[in-house]
């Protein structure tokens, strides 16, 4: 691994050197894990910067991201590694070819080689520096992978019947994010820090909407940020995120629009809002309502 920070501080500035702003409570955070070697738990909506942090301690420290994404039925052979048999099959073809015995060719089948190794297994056993490794989204994933997680976070092995004990030599750091869809245990959070993500201050929005797209007109990104600020404090089935406020700045910035007006929100909000239940503030008289709250505000 590359060095590791030092100091808080050093956390916030080498994240900001990848474009990501970080507050002290996230920097302490990310601090604590990589220095007592603990896996952080981080949770939020979505679009609130969970993914992103990971890539970007990845970045600062230098060392590979390796993304375990879950998924509803997820399993541990996709997770940690499975016998590559149509090679193995190959392999016995070919042997055989030589005349090796059968025993012989047996015991060749069960190395290194013949193994697909997935996230889990190439974080603990890299072929270079101990990698970040980001298990995202772990609340899609059921209770049985959980509790094989847990596992894997405590002892940082892996047993192969065929092969015996797998150590990692020097641990990954790992990031494990939800977007709280439902609880994750108690005795997994038990393992890690925890970090709660929420959606940015104005002032944070601002500086990272700036930091992400700094060629835009300052007072278009103002109005952005205060707008969907506004829109977080209304009743929605889904609040936009940052991906959302990013996304919605780069569609106005390609339309050529340079301010605000209700007719550019009208014709664009569908970056922002993405549920049919949530078009109710798309209508004309809504728009027009948080223009004025903004104008004013
Ligand atoms: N603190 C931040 N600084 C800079 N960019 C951010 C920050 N938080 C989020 N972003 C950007 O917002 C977008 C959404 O973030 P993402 O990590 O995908 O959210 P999540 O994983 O929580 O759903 C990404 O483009 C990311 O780069
Ligand atoms: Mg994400």
């Amino acid at each position: 691994m590359g060095r590791k920070p030092q100091s808080v501080d050093h956390v916030i500035a080498g994240l900001r050197a990848q474009h990501y702003l970080a507050d002290s409570a996230l920097a302490t955070a990310v601090f604590l894990s990589i220095a007592l070697e603990r896996p952080l738990f981080v949770e939020g909506e979505p679009g609130v910067g969970k993914t992103a942090l990971a890539q970007a301690v990845a970045q600062m420290l230098d060392v590979p991201l390796i993304r375990l994404q879950c998924y509803e039925g997820i399993d541990r052979e996709s997770a940690l590694y499975e016998w590559n048999y149509p090679r193995q099959l190959l392999h016995i073809r070919i042997r055989e070819l030589d005349g090796d015995d059968r025993d012989t060719l047996e015991q060749s089948l069960y190395h290194e080689d013949f193994l697909l190794k997935r996230p889990l297994y190439a974080a603990i056993r890299p072929n270079g520096p101990a990698p970040v490794l980001l298990i995202d989204e772990i609340d899609r994933s059921d209770d049985e992978f959980e509790a094989f997680l847990l596992e894997v976070l405590s002892e940082f092995q892996i047993s192969i019947p065929e092969l015996g004990t797998i150590q990692a030599v020097e641990r990954p750091i790992v990031i494990l994010t939800s977007n709280r869809t439902r609880d994750v245990h108690d005795a997994l959070k038990r393992r890690c820090l925890y970090q709660w993500l929420d959606y940015p201050t104005y002032e944070r929005e601002m500086a990272i909407l700036r930091e992400r797209m700094p060629q835009l007109n300052p007072r278009l990104s103002e109005h952005i940020v205060r707008y969907v600020q506004c829109l977080r404090t209304k009743t929605l089935q889904k609040p936009p995120g940052l991906a959302e406020t990013l996304d919605w700045a780069s569609a106005l910035e390609v339309l050529g629009v340079e301010t605000l007006s209700a007719e550019a929100v009208e014709r664009t909000l569908g970056c922002v809002l993405k549920y049919r239940e949530d078009m109710g503030q798309a209508d004309h008289q809504a728009v027009t309502t948080i223009l004025q709250e903004i104008a004013h505000g």
